[in-house]
């Protein structure tokens, strides 16, 4: 079922703007995310850095899409999980469809939410909705509080 989410602004009854949002909104599946960043995470490699990660978000049409670290001998071409997660988004979209995310949860290999780096951020930024919640310790907080003044698509120049 697709999930029905406005722009973030003033009136919206359940997210509020700030640093972080302790009132999400009552029909993510927390959990059932949660989950799944879990499941993605047992799929990781990550022999050189012993940290598997997974990350899992809902799409705005109710899909569940995830990602797994995946590490390299040349240690600078990882792929964090995000980028595994990102490409499976795009890869499994309806065809001339623009899915967006509209909730984040990622697990490494402590307790606990992984904040996602600032690549990785970045990354999400593409292909968030307006008002994609991160799963934090603090409660679900808004990728644009935490990636402020991003830069993006409309910063290009048209051609
Ligand atoms: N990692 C991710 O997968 N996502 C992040 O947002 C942060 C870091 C991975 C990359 C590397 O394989 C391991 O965590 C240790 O940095």
């Amino acid at each position: 079922m697709p999930y029905a989410v406005g722009h973030v602004h003033d009136c919206d009854p359940f997210v509020q703007e700030g640093p972080m949002t302790p009132h999400p909104p009552t029909e993510i599946p927390w959990e059932q995310l949660r989950r799944a960043a879990q499941d993605a995470r047992s799929r990781a490699y990550a022999p050189y850095s012993q940290h598997p990660v997974g990350a899992a978000a809902l799409t705005h049409t109710g899909r569940i899409v995830s990602g797994c670290n995946v590490e390299n001998a040349s240690y600078g071409l990882t792929l964090c999980a995000e980028c595994g997660l990102i490409g499976e988004l795009v890869k499994t979209s309806a065809a001339g469809s623009r899915e967006t995310l509209i909730a984040f949860a990622c697990v490494g290999p402590n307790p606990g939410p992984l904040l996602p780096c600032g690549r990785c951020r970045q990354l999400l930024m593409e292909h968030a909705h307006p008002s994609l919640l991160i799963d934090t310790e603090r409660g679900p907080s808004l990728l644009t509080d935490l990636l402020p003044f991003a830069f993006g698509p409309e910063d290009l120049p048209h051609l």
